[in-house]
């Protein structure tokens, strides 16, 4: 089983915990992530004033589901249900809104996770190391904000082809900067800079697709917000039927695993880009989703635990993108059945959260899921970071209009059906764990052994359950020395 902590470092353990301390950094535990409540007051009442996205340490207690940007404090978990009048399905098809989080997207626990488990145990000196956080998604802009709350140094790797609001942003918090060729998809090139950067021993390579702190993260915090929300609104007789995840790092999915133990008939259904079906038939390919499908198996993907694959057009979610935000979309939307409320809160949903969205569609579809049966997802951030992906739209198709709206709603939404999707059987799963052996043991130099144990649900469960506690010790440790 792969531990958080492997070694320690008593000595930068303790210089860290000094340098903390001097600069009133506290860390919150993954219990107090989960649990927000139990935050003690002091620090609540000195939250109170500060902005979600400032660069405050006491903001690292806002790395949670459950702000309430009413009161600064916290209340229940963000969420955005998505009702029949919208979907076409009778399923429901809930997901926790990322937008609520500090940089406006989830990443920044998975960043949190990786870093913090390197701090408390001393091997990382923020003296001497840069946090390296290769990604082409939102993941370098987590571990960046975190790196400023927490007075280390960040390094971001990402293509040269991402949204120009995610170098803006990078830029202006100061983050080192390597851009790499090509686009979302283009993760080899990513791994090479990282291989030419590990040769400098200051540069600490916080790798999400193979770093466990990313899925336990998720397993623990955000699969317990999810049970949160179920056991809310569930009504009499309802089953937690989906957990739908677009994978870019296999981080988010790991929700999935928590889920699975709570509610066994839970299905994990896992989604990419139809133009990059790496886990739908090995294929590779460019495309427009922020974030995910990465022409790879990431290492900390618990494929076995997988039951569906979908692939989405990356089209469909540009079309989406411009129906939930161009005022022209959301006004049809409005006077076109959809209350009021949810239409103006649709731009909750970022490219990656419309395919999460749209995935759910099939699934409801290809299980014949009813009324009684939710489905859960994230909308990992929010269109706050496609601005400039819209402008391009204009540019590219002209104005939007109603004729437009109506035609993306019909085409897009109510067309979705359960093509390009794949209910795995046990070789289908094989197969693409067995993928991994080509990126991770023969390109990055993980065991063959491990990648077998892999296959193992206990490889997993020990992960998962077991680091927790140690982790948080540790953590709480540091806070008193
Ligand atoms: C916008 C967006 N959506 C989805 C994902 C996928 O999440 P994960 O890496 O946990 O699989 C990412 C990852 O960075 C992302 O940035």
């Amino acid at each position: 089983m792969p531990k958080l902590i492997t070694k320690i470092d008593p000595v930068v353990a303790k210089k860290n915990a000094k340098r903390c301390k001097e600069r009133g950094i506290i860390l919150p535990t993954f219990h107090q992530q989960m649990f927000p409540d139990t935050i003690p007051e002091t620090i609540k009442e000195k939250l109170k004033p500060i902005g979600l996205w400032d660069i405050n340490p006491l903001n690292l207690f806002r790395i949670n589901w459950k702000n309430d940007i009413n009161t600064g404090l916290f209340g229940k978990p963000n969420y955005l249900e998505i009702p029949s009048e919208l979907t076409g399905v009778k399923a429901r098809i809930i997901g926790l809104a990322g937008k609520y989080f500090p940089t406006g997207t989830h990443k920044v626990g998975a960043a949190y996770a990786c870093l913090v488990s390197r701090l408390v145990s001393g091997t990382f000196d923020p003296e001497i190391h840069k946090a390296v956080w290769p990604s082409t998604g939102s993941y370098c802009r987590g571990g960046a904000f975190d790196c400023a709350l927490l007075a280390c140094t960040a390094v971001a790797i990402l293509p040269e082809e991402m949204s120009k609001e995610r170098f803006d942003w990078l830029r202006e918090i100061g983050a080192e900067i390597y851009v790499t060729p090509g686009c979302e998809s283009n993760v080899k090139e990513i791994y090479d800079k990282c291989a030419e950067l590990r040769k400098d021993p200051t540069f600490v390579i916080l790798n999400h697709f193979d770093e466990f702190g990313n899925p336990l993260w998720h397993y623990h915090i955000t699969g317990n917000a999810i049970s949160e929300v179920f056991e809310a609104i569930k009504k009499p007789g309802d089953r937690l039927s989906g957990y739908v995840s677009a994978t870019g790092s296999a981080g988010t999915i790991a929700a999935g695993d928590f889920l699975k133990n709570q509610y066994p008939s839970c299905k994990i259904n896992a989604t990419e880009a139809l133009e990059c079906p790496t886990l739908l038939m090995n294929g590779f390919g460019k495309h427009r989703i922020e974030g995910i499908g990465d022409k790879h198996i990431p290492w900390i993907h618990n494929v076995r635990n997988t039951d569906l694959v979908t692939a989405i057009r990356d089209e469909d979610c540009m079309r989406l993108l411009r129906l939930f935000n161009e005022p022209i979309g959301i006004k049809y939307l409005k006077q076109n059945g959809i209350n009021p409320n949810l239409a103006d809160k649709l731009d909750l949903l970022g490219i990656s959260s419309i395919c999460n969205l749209l995935s759910a569609i099939k699934m409801a579809k290809y299980y014949e899921f009813n009324e009684q049966d939710i489905i859960f997802t994230s909308f990992t951030d929010s269109s706050l970071m496609y601005h400039s992906r819209l402008q391009e739209q204009t540019a590219a198709k002209g104005e939007y209009s109603e004729l437009q709206a109506a035609l993306d709603r019909e085409g897009v939404l109510n067309a979705q059906s359960y093509d390009n999707l794949l209910e795995l059987s046990y070789k289908e799963k094989k197969r693409i764990h067995n993928l991994k052996y080509y990126t991770w043991v023969e390109q990055q130099g993980k065991s063959e052994t491990e990648l077998i144990q892999q296959w193992e649900p206990e490889y997993w469960i020990e992960t998962f359950e077991n680091n927790l506690s140690e982790l948080d010790n540790a953590i709480e440790e540091f806070n008193n020395s």
